[in-house]
């Protein structure tokens, strides 16, 4: 009785196995960018990051001082290397923002001034796998990468000097727009 159960049991996940392997094969899994993540997809994704970054992430405050001189170099970090995906003070998306899969959010609307420091450090020196977002824990130091992470804390309290730099960051200066 218990050996027919293992069995069965066992034919069961070697089916599962085999039905998964010809979806892929077949090509019916979908690979393509121009779709939205299903619910499934999106629950197990945001799960994991939330748990890893929970799990992982400095527990400090920021360590880099709030000064006109960290948010301006903060501004310029985010400029050249985020702006691209992230958007402009504007908030208008690229072409690049637009098409990529999961959908970055336009930080100058969809801020993330309420997460703790050390999950945006994570995320800026990490990455978050199967989506667009880098890692640059190779091209930023860590340094660079607490600046950046500065600049989104405080966005929407910008000392007068940052503001004025951050309003020059405009989407029509950015790589690929018309
Ligand atoms: C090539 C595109 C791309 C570039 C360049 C990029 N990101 Fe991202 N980023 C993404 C995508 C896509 C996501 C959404 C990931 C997801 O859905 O989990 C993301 C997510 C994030 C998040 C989490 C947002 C939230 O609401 O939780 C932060 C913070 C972030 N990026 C910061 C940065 C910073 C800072 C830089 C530059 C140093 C940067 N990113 C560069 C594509 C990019």
């Amino acid at each position: 009785m218990i050996k027919g159960m293992i069995l069965g049991a066992l034919s069961l996940i070697v089916g599962g196995v085999i039905v998964a392997a010809l979806v892929i094969k077949l090509g019916y899994a979908p690979a393509n960018a121009d779709a939205k993540p299903s619910w499934l997809e999106k629950t197990i994704a945001k799960t994991a990051l939330r748990a890893v970054i929970n799990r992982q992430a400095p527990k400090t405050p920021n360590p880099e001082t709030l000064n006109d001189k960290n948010l301006i170099e903060g501004i310029e970090i985010y400029a050249q290397n985020c702006a691209v995906c992230h958007g402009a003070s504007d908030g208008q998306p690229s072409h690049i923002a637009l098409g990529l899969y999961q959908r970055p959010p336009q930080l100058a609307k969809d801020g993330v001034e309420d997460d703790p420091p050390g999950h945006t450090f994570w995320k800026v020196f990490h990455g978050i796998r199967m989506t667009g977002m880098p890692s640059f824990a190779h091209t930023l130091t860590s340094e660079q990468i607490w600046k950046v992470s500065l600049f989104l804390q405080n966005m929407k309290s910008l000392t007068p000097q940052a503001q004025k730099a951050w309003a020059r960051v405009r989407s029509e200066t950015l790589p690929d727009e018309d």
